[in-house]
């Protein structure tokens, strides 16, 4: 993959966080939600076209395999939300920018069994209780930790209140940029081709992108980034 003749992201560092986690009970069973990583990686794509040097921390996408053969890119794979956590925070300080987009799970077992939990005679008819404790969240910690100089991208995922929520979650985790993705619809969100963005930012309206493929929305957002990171720095 030969970079492009854009030079606003040459040389930077860009740490992005891509896919699902996954949360295990036992050695066959766990929880997590239905991200494929599409989004991340044309986002992490798209910054090694424009000469970015990119970190990807992907969760377990079906994608993993074809990603690992990319020259340019550093790509570490993770399971759990646990390592997506312990790999961002070995790799953000060095970042000029950190874009989080992976769907990272909310909530783990409060200890994952060894050995596969066995259905006991009472448990086909009584409810099986999981006891989950939240997991770190990732984006809070670095919008906390962040260096001046260092543009934090996050991603928001919706299914109503899209602006509000946005706008919410923007301030609290104290991102520069929130894409507001829209989910639990057919042709955006999760493991769809296409996707239909708000991006929202401290000192700029609003703006809405149409339903366009992952690709089209990855080199918009890389566009807002480039623009929203040379104006915060001047
Ligand atoms: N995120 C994270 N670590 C978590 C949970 C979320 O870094 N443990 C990040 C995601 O990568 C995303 C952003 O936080 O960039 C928002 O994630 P989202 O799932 O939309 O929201 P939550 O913060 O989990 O809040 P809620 O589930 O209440 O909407």
């Amino acid at each position: 993959m030969s970079p492009k003749k854009s030079e606003k992201l040459s040389r930077k560092r860009v740490l992005i966080t891509a896919g699902p986690t996954r949360e295990f009970l036992d050695p066959v069973r766990f929880l997590s939600n239905p991200s494929t990583g599409k989004m991340g990686i044309a986002l992490a794509e798209e910054a090694v076209k424009r000469g970015a040097r990119v970190t990807l921390v992907l969760g377990p996408s079906p994608f993993g395999e074809r990603i690992k053969e990319w020259g340019s890119l550093h790509v570490i794979q993770v399971v759990s939300a646990q390592q997506m956590y312990t790999a961002v925070m070995k790799y953000y300080r060095q970042a000029d920018i950190v874009i989080m987009a992976a769907a990272v799970g909310d909530w783990r077992p409060v200890r994952m069994a060894t050995k596969k939990i066995k259905k006991v005679r009472a448990q086909l008819i009584a409810p099986l209780h999981l006891k989950l404790v939240p997991t770190k969240d990732i984006l809070a910690t670095v919008g906390k930790k962040k260096k001046k100089g260092q543009f934090l991208v996050g991603f928001a995922a919706e299914t109503d209140h899209l602006l509000r929520n946005g706008q919410a979650k923007l301030k609290k985790k104290n991102c520069d940029l929130m894409v507001v993705n829209r989910v639990g619809l057919k042709g955006t969100g999760f493991g769809s081709e296409t996707n239909q963005v708000l991006l929202l930012s401290r000192r700029q309206p609003p703006i809405r992108l149409p339903r366009q493929s992952k690709q089209r929305v990855a080199e918009t957002i890389l566009s807002q980034i480039e623009n929203l990171y040379q104006n915060e720095r001047v």
